[in-house]
This record gives C-alpha cells, sequence and structure tokens, in this order.
C-alpha cells in the first residue's frame, strides 16, 4: 500500500489533520495546490481532506480535476468543520458534496477542527463578520451559533489526533474500496 494525503486548509485545522495522517501511515502530505506536479501513479491510495464551509467540502472540485488520474485507485475523504462531531454529520456532507456524482460511495470521515478568525483570508474574514452579525442578532440561538460568535474574538481547536483511527483502520483495512470514477 503506497498512500498518499492531499489537503486545504485556510486557516490550518486541517492541515494538521492531513500531516497526523501522514504521520501514522508513514506516507507524504501535499498541499492540494502542489497535486499538478505529483505523480500519482506513484501512489495506490489517495486521501482528500478539505474544511467545511457552509457544509461544502472546500477544495473538493478541484482535486476532482485529477479525476482520471485517480481512477481506480482506493480513494478517502475527510471533512473538518467547527461543528462538535456527530453521526449524522458525515452523511450531511455526503448529501451536500457527493450525492449524484462518481464519488457518492467514497468513504468520508468527519474531524472536529477549531476557529481562528485571525488565520482566515480576506474574503472569508468579511463573510464571517457579517455571518457573526447575523447570528447575534439571531432570537433562538443554538449551541453551535454561540460557540461561532464566541469564537469571532476567541479562537478555539478541538483538534484530536484519536479521531484519526477509524480512517486509518479503513485505510490499513484492505482493497475493497476501489472508486469507479467517471
Ligand atoms: C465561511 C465559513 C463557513 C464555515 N462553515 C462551516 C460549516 O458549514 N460547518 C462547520 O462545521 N464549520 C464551518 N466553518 C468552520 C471551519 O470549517 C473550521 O473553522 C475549520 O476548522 C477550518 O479548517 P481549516 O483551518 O483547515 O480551513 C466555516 C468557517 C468559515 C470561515
Amino acid at each position: 500500500m503506497t498512500p498518499v494525503v492531499f489537503y486545504k486548509s485556510i486557516s490550518g485545522f486541517t492541515e494538521k489533520y492531513a500531516r497526523w495522517i501522514g504521520e501514522a501511515l508513514d506516507c507524504p502530505v501535499y498541499n492540494l495546490n502542489a497535486m499538478k506536479n505529483v505523480d500519482l501513479r506513484d501512489f495506490d491510495v489517495i486521501i482528500y481532506g478539505g474544511s467545511l464551509h457552509a457544509c461544502g467540502l472546500n477544495g473538493l472540485k478541484s482535486f476532482l480535476q485529477y479525476y482520471k488520474k485517480i481512477a481506480g485507485k482506493r480513494l478517502f475523504l475527510f471533512a473538518v468543520g467547527a461543528s462538535p462531531c456527530s453521526e449524522k454529520i458525515p452523511g450531511i456532507v455526503r448529501q451536500h458534496n457527493l450525492e449524484n456524482t462518481a464519488l457518492a460511495k467514497t468513504p468520508l470521515f468527519y474531524f472536529r477542527g477549531g476557529y481562528n478568525f485571525s488565520k482566515l483570508d480576506i474574503p472569508n474574514k468579511i463573510l464571517m463578520y457579517f455571518f457573526t452579525m447575523h447570528l447575534k442578532r439571531k432570537k433562538n440561538r443554538t449551541e453551535d451559533d454561540e460557540g461561532m460568535i464566541q469564537g469571532y474574538d476567541k479562537p478555539f481547536d478541538f483538534t484530536d489526533k484519536e479521531s484519526i483511527k477509524p480512517l486509518l483502520e479503513a485505510v490499513r483495512k484492505g482493497p475493497e474500496n476501489v472508486q469507479e470514477i467517471g
């Protein structure tokens, strides 16, 4: 088995998970931007992770531009978001990003990241400024809403190395999930 990990991360949380996975599998880890320069013929397992933005898996469209090169390989996805882990999140992320695509059955894992306003790029800073204003005006705020409001001033980090174990087990398990990409 020769895996490789690609990631897209804005403020560093997804990168942290990608590097933990790379360390555990003893394999290379690349930013998605570098994918064009990596010879994918050298690998038979491809792992891609991106952060969640309004439920969308960051970078997935760019990642899939390489679909011809990743066809026939074992593919795993992971999403990193600020929301607490729950059994329903992978299903929601799958529905939002993969339904009716060739990757509908690709194994998908969710890991909790964090939130650090100061590390966001300018477009996301502007987006989050207005989104936080909107949350502050909301009447019946959820626990997640409160967390996002607090995170605006005070960064939080819920990354947990242990949470990558199910992904590692699935990768190590065997060749049953070769992807059909078309
Ligand atoms: C514009 C924006 C939208 C977001 N939408 C979601 C979301 O839908 N679900 C979620 O759990 N987290 C959401 N987040 C939080 C990020 O996914 C979280 O901060 C993540 O850890 C960032 O990882 P990164 O630093 O690797 O980009 C959002 C953050 C931003 C800036």
